[in-house]
């Protein structure tokens, strides 16, 4: 059958695939470490599993509102007010499946063809693909590591034009860990702001920071920046609970009206027992996302150090989520059994072959000098893991 041109476009996601692989080859009983993963190894919280069995006991089990139930837009709106002073109606609300979902019916309402969308890179798989099947443009703004793999305000202005729609953001960033303190944002957000455009904030790991970093949302530095935003969030990352499918947006109540007949018209409502259990997590007891957000930290301080001890990798080190992004473009142009290493596709089949290790390879994030690792894995795994590309690296002449 001929496929349409839109599904002849689209990319797999690396990330699944490579989580895909490495699966495959622990199924053929080969011990591989998997560092691909895009979740926290950790179990959904206790309360939201038995929330989710009293919603099924109680008959919770048919259609909801496309949008959600009110119970959930009212836990999501307690949550945004109590952590960040943010105030929106439930009309300002809408829960999807997933937080990728919500950025798919967001990028469906929003763009057409001839918009420019800003996407800062390194940037999370989906943004391009997504801003692509919405018939726009994805615009990528590169960001250094000597910046922190921040955008500049400069940079920002020099990738604006007249058909520039959007910018989106992502902090804790997916996959450098980078975030921003409030005057790098409130200096980037004024350049948005003045050239009119939406932003589409992906706070998805706000709770995955580490030390003195605060997470500050980009709707909480003016009421007018608030207007001008759609705040994207879920329970995935946060509450460990990326199999129930539950993302929102908060913003502007006509894109949310949008959104919610798109989805009429496609999914319908997220699972309603899924809702209940994340109604749970927000209202729930947030002591155990400290403790296990502690815990990454430790894992993610033991990698940088050790990462950075090999002469042909450096690695910059993350104020949030759980992945590192080092630089392995020092093995480039080395060799192992003749064959050459020359991007991050080489280096990642390279580390698979020889150290049985799976990490995803940064050009599909648009740094091909890069390769994610995720630490969302047990220090057992993490401490073997790194020795063993240790070692493999050691392997290269
Ligand atoms: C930056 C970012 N945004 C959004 C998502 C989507 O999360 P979910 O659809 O599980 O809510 C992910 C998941 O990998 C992500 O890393």
């Amino acid at each position: 059958m001929k496929l349409s041109a839109r599904a002849q476009r689209l990319q797999p996601s690396a990330t699944l695939t490579i989580t895909a692989k490495a699966k495959s080859l622990k199924a053929q009983g080969i011990d591989v470490i998997g560092f691909g993963a895009g979740e926290p190894d950790f179990d959904s919280p206790d309360h939201v599993k038995e929330a989710a069995i009293n919603a099924i006991n109680k008959g919770m089990t048919k259609y909801t509102g496309v949008a959600g139930i009110d119970e959930l837009k009212d836990a999501i709106i307690q949550r945004l007010k109590e952590d960040h002073g943010l105030e929106y109606e439930k009309s300002e609300i809408m829960t999807s499946v997933g937080a990728k979902h919500t950025l798919y019916n967001l990028t469906q309402v929003l763009f057409e063809s001839g918009d420019e969308v800003i996407v800062p890179a390194p940037y999370w798989v989906s943004y391009p693909e997504q801003i692509t099947l919405a018939e726009a443009t994805p615009v990528i703004l590169e960001t250094k590591e000597s910046d922190g793999f921040k955008i500049t305000p400069e940079a920002l202005k020099q990738h604006i034009n007249s058909n520039t729609k959007s910018l989106i953001l992502n902090y804790p960033s997916n996959p450098t860990g980078a975030t921003y303190n409030e005057q790098e944002l409130r200096a980037i957000v004024d350049v948005a702001m003045e050239a009119g455009l939406i932003i589409i904030s992906d706070e998805i790991y706000e709770k995955i920071i580490y030390g003195d970093n605060k997470h500050i949302p980009v709707a909480a530095l003016g009421e007018d920046i608030k207007k001008s935003t759609i705040l994207v969030n879920g329970v995935s990352k946060t509450y460990s609970m990326t199999g129930w499918r539950i993302g929102y947006a908060a913003g502007d109540k006509d894109v949310i009206s949008a959104m919610s007949k798109l989805q009429g018209q496609s999914t319908s409502n997220p699972t309603s027992i899924s809702q209940w259990a994340a109604i749970a997590a927000f209202t729930g007891d947030h002591k155990i996302i400290e403790d296990r957000t502690k815990e990454f930290e430790q894992r993610k301080n033991y990698i940088v150090e050790k990462l950075n001890k090999i002469t042909e990798i450096t690695c910059f080190d993350p104020q949030g989520a759980f992945y590192v992004f080092p630089n392995v473009s020092g093995c480039y142009g080395k060799e192992f059994n003749g064959k050459v290493l020359s991007n991050s596709l080489d280096f990642t089949e390279f580390i698979l072959d020889e150290a049985k290790v799976a990490v995803v390879p940064g050009v599909a994030f648009g740094a091909d000098d890069y390769v994610r690792i995720s630490y969302a894995t047990s220090m057992d795994d993490i401490v073997k893991g790194i020795d063993r590309i240790t070692e493999a690296v050691k392997k290269l002449s």
